[in-house]
């Protein structure tokens, strides 16, 4: 009944096994393969476009990662959203998709089901409290278009059956007009994430281009991991470069390395035995200023001043790794400059990342070049279609994955 299906689709209750469930014998038009971010958007896109909608996940609950996103208050879009957000093979294929359903529109949405966003950086929107909400607002949505949402579903094989396709689930065997894989990226694999929509991409003849953790923590060596662990908890301001990525936003030590979104963001342009080269006071011109300071205030201590411009256990280590303390007036034109280089241009290498464990998304995915950026279809397969993070297709750290989610989930919705 209405209240079992409700509850069920929230994963809150399971379809007793002695219960038929949702009919599967009615054959659906459509069947989405994951009930996250990408698949509820479109199912509900394409059940308001009058298509019989059925979503299947093998997860035992939908939107795992909505719920754990943005710290828990999910990081649901952001405002100045655009293609050079994203990395991709293929970088104009993410356009059409971006232009025809943007941000706003999503914040429309949002709004109606009066959730109340929270801008926590510039355009970047997040839920006040928790990503509940979010959730809620997709599954609701969902019910109002008529989807059907199937959890703890296992999908054993897929294969073109003429015109359409068929799929052979523990639920059963389902014959249907069109294929969407909505499966996501490999990131927490604890969360339900897992390679099946490369699996069927490869099945089908579609390249996957080669896949790696992005916005994830660095570790470091033994060394520095110490180091770092000690200062575990401080943040600052930094300036990261690597490759041909830069950014200017707070860095975190940790335990096992470096984290925060600088290390998330510049994690997605670095490979393994990259240096990265850290700017700890962004800005500002450390030899200009040293100089400046050894004139005006001769007396002071170096490690004074530099707890006027870093955060203090910081600036105590730094001291303690590189030795040379005293007062300004004492340090030597070469003394400043070797600080300067340190302050500026800190460099460090790091062991590598956290891995699939801790990484918010995948880079690399299935193939753009054979899929439709207006439909999301196989160009030579047009009943199977690939949406969402599975796709080649990995935005910056800020909301510009779920917008990418979003996104093509209506563009596949409406031309389903
Ligand atoms: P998503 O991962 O959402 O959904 C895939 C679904 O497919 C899952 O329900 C899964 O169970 C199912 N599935 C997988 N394999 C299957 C199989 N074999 N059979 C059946 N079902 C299968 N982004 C952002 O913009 N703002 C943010 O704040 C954050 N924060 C964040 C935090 C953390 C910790 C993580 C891990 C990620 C983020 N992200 C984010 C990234 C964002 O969560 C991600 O890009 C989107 O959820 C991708 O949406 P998809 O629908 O493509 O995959």
């Amino acid at each position: 009944d209405a209240s079992r299906k409700f509850q069920h689709e929230r994963g809150l209750v399971e379809w007793p096994a002695d219960e038929k469930g949702p009919d599967m014998t009615r054959n659906p038009d459509v069947v989405i393969i994951g009930a996250g971010a990408a698949g509820l958007m479109c199912a509900l896109t394409a059940g308001y476009a009058g298509r019989r909608v059925l979503v299947l996940d093998h997860a035992n609950k939908p939107g795992k990662k909505i719920l754990m996103s943005g710290g828990g208050r999910c990081n649901f879009t952001n405002m100045n959203t655009g293609p050079g957000n994203f990395f991709s093979s293929n970088p104009h294929f993410c356009i059409s998709a971006l232009k025809r359903y943007r941000p706003e529109h999503f914040l429309e949405l949002v709004e109606r089901h009066g959730i109340e966003p929270v801008e926590k950086a510039p355009g970047q929107l997040f839920c006040a409290d928790s990503s509940r909400p979010i959730l809620d607002m997709l599954l609701t949505e969902c019910d109002w278009a008529g989807v059907e949402i199937r959890l703890a579903t296992r999908i054993e094989r897929i294969e073109r059956q003429g015109e359409g396709m068929q799929l052979v689930t523990s639920a059963g065997r389902i014959d249907t007009g069109a294929v969407v894989v909505a499966t996501g990226g490999l990131s927490i694999p604890t969360m339900g994430a897992t390679g099946f929509g490369y699996d069927i991409a490869r099945q089908f003849g579609l390249g996957v281009t080669e896949t790696r953790a992005a916005l994830v923590p660095f570790t470091l060596t033994s060394q520095w991991k110490a180091r770092a662990a000690a200062l575990s908890g401080v943040a600052c301001q930094v300036e990261v470069t690597c490759n041909a990525g830069r950014y200017r936003e707070p860095m975190l030590f940790t335990h096992r390395g470096l984290s925060g979104p600088a290390m998330l963001q510049i994690s997605s342009h670095w490979l393994p035995g990259d240096e990265l080269v850290i700017d700890l006071l962004p800005g500002v011109d450390a030899m200009a200023a040293l100089t400046q300071a050894r004139h005006a205030t001769p007396k002071r201590q170096l490690s004074t001043w530099l707890t006027e411009r870093l955060p203090k256990r910081l600036a105590q280590a730094l001291v303690e790794w590189y030795g040379n303390d005293g007062v300004l007036a004492d340090q030597s034109n070469q003394q400043l400059d070797d600080w300067r280089g340190r302050l500026g241009q800190w460099r460090i290498k790091p062991a590598g990342t956290e891995g699939w464990r801790t990484a918010e998304v995948t880079l690399g995915g299935v193939d753009t070049s054979t899929i439709s950026s207006k439909t999301f279809e196989v160009k030579e397969l047009p009943q199977l279609r690939f949406i969402g993070e599975v796709l080649d297709v990995t935005g910056e750290l800020g909301g510009h994955n779920f917008q990418w989610a979003w996104s093509s989930g209506v563009a596949c919705g409406q031309s389903l």
